[in-house]
């Protein structure tokens, strides 16, 4: 693949065979980490800045680790020091970067920052997460599922909860991959109009079901996210109680597919979109995905980066 300041803004501008390369990438270095085979200097002399407007564990972690693992650098920016389009506008912001750094990973709120930062930096961006999509989790999770399941093609994916970020984007890596994805969600949600649209433009459809019981019927993944995000903390009540009942618990998990797995990209909060018994359960895959969003980074990195 040929990559001139090739970005991470959306899952929906990668074709399938670039997702498949990232993806083919992770595994090995995942496979040749556990050998004890370095790849320290793929990177070397390159740094990437960590833009973040959000918290972090996984993302920061794994980026930072990343980085260094392939002898490269990471450089931390919380939200009070760049103050994107406050102190400074996004533009400059990109700008300046591009002189110092050989990538940007961002976090926002709002995803036209992103997009804004994509469309002036010189060099690479990769969307860490925004309002609308986490595109390095469904990476790590595209990594996860086919590990565990040895393929993704014709798997079954039920997400069970708020059609958020994380989700938006496993609908389209799931669309990309063949993937059967179905939302299990309260009546007055769903996913949108842009979302339907990259979804369908890949050859995929998203199954709505208002049913969490229903929704999970023969499912091979059951995935779930918070109910809050990041930055709605102002609806916080009203969407608590919109979701009652859509917890994920080892009743629902046991209508699905005996062998199925269970997925949260995390944090998780217990007792809401999840109980602690089934994070806990033998389906449950969280602390993988964790550590694949290391793996399948490290595969971007090389590629964008390298
Ligand atoms: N899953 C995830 O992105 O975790 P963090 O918010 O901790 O980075
Ligand atoms: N949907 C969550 C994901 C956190 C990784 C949020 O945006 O807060």
């Amino acid at each position: 693949m040929k990559l001139q300041k090739r970005d991470l803004v959306s899952l929906a501008d990668w074709s399938r065979e670039e997702i498949w390369e990232v993806l083919e990438l992770a595994k090995r270095l995942k496979e040749e980490r556990r050998a004890g085979i370095r790849h320290d200097r793929v990177l070397r002399g390159k740094t990437l800045a960590l833009l973040f407007q959000k918290p972090s564990l996984r993302t920061r972690v794994s980026f930072a680790v990343g980085m260094e693992e392939l002898g490269g650098n990471a450089l931390y920016l919380g939200p009070d020091e760049v103050k994107l389009g406050v102190r400074e506008t996004i533009e400059d912001v990109a700008l300046v970067l591009s002189r110092y750094v050989h990538g940007v990973m961002a976090r926002v709120f709002e995803h036209a920052v992103v997009e804004e930062l994509a469309r002036f930096a010189t060099v690479p961006v990769i969307n860490g997460l925004s309002d609308m999509y986490h595109p390095c989790q469904a990476l790590g999770d595209m990594l996860t599922i086919w590990e565990w399941k040895r393929h993704l093609e014709g798997l079954t994916l039920v997400f069970v909860g708020d059609p958020n970020n994380v989700a938006n984007s496993l609908m389209i890596a799931c669309a990309k991959l063949g993937l059967r994805f179905r939302l299990a969600c309260p009546e007055g949600y769903g996913p949108g109009e842009e979302i339907l649209r990259h979804v369908r433009g890949s050859g995929g459809e998203v199954e709505v079901i208002h049913d969490p019981a229903e929704a999970v019927e023969g499912a091979e993944v059951v995935y779930t996210d918070v109910w809050v995000s990041m930055g709605e903390e102002a609806i916080a009540e009203r969407k608590r109680r919109d979701f009652a009942g859509f917890t994920v618990d080892l009743a629902l998990l046991g209508r699905a597919k005996s062998d199925s797995i269970l997925m949260h990209c995390l944090p998780a909060h217990y007792g809401e979109e999840i109980t602690y018994e089934a994070a806990r359960s033998r389906h449950s895959m969280i602390f993988e995905q964790a550590e694949n969003r290391l793996h399948a980074q490290k595969a971007l990195l090389a590629l964008l980066l390298g």
